[in-house]
């Protein structure tokens, strides 16, 4: 693992290890394994981009039948929320009537997830949790409950293990935060 790496014009360093996130992971897969044990085949609605590593370590620990599908809204670019929200591409079947775990990277004013869910709970699902990797308290500011979240984190900026800065730093399996 390198301690300093450059993406685009920023320099980062390592916050979260890898094995730290593995045990968040670990943690978060064992309630959503007691809190799904008997629901109806659920369905895990990874929100891409950022979503895709979780989503893959976050299903391998699963123990109840499921389905997995992925979704698009994009919001972001560079380091601060444009604020706007576009809409949800991807999802082809009905989800009336099903269990759905929206599984997102991070969440962070709450604009996009609050725009989802609200797209979603309009198709009539059985249910909608959010399950995220990062949460930011501080920033966030909208209504909508995120049941599971993995790991807290304060405003700073992060990459890695999914997360971009304009597209660079998907592939990390650690996390890093901005250095200066
Ligand atoms: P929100 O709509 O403000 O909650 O922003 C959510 C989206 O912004 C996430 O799905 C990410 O794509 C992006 N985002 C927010 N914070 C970060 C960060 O610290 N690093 C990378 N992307 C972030
Ligand atoms: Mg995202």
């Amino acid at each position: 693992m390198k301690d300093i790496i450059q993406l685009h014009d920023r320099h980062f360093k390592v916050m979260i290890t890898a094995e730290e996130i593995d045990r968040a992971v670990e943690a978060v897969a064992e309630r959503l394994n007691a809190d799904y044990a008997d629901c109806d085949t659920p369905i895990f609605l990874g929100v891409l981009n950022g979503s895709f590593m979780f989503l893959s370590d976050l299903i391998k620990k699963i123990e109840f039948n499921n389905e997995i599908t992925f979704v698009k809204l994009a919001s972001y670019e560079g380091t601060s929320s444009t604020g706007a929200v576009k809409n949800l591409i991807g999802l082809n079947s009905s989800i009336e009537g099903r269990h759905i775990v929206i599984v997102e990277d991070i969440v962070d004013t709450g604009g996009s997830i609050q725009h989802m869910v609200e797209l979603l709970k309009a198709q009539n699902p059985a249910s909608v949790e959010v399950c995220t990797l990062f949460f930011k308290p501080a920033s966030y500011s909208k209504q909508i409950p995120i049941k599971y979240r993995a790991l807290e984190i304060g405003n700073e900026f992060i990459v890695g293990y999914g997360l971009d800065y304009d597209q660079l730093g998907r592939s990390l399996k650690d996390i890093y935060v901005v250095s200066e």
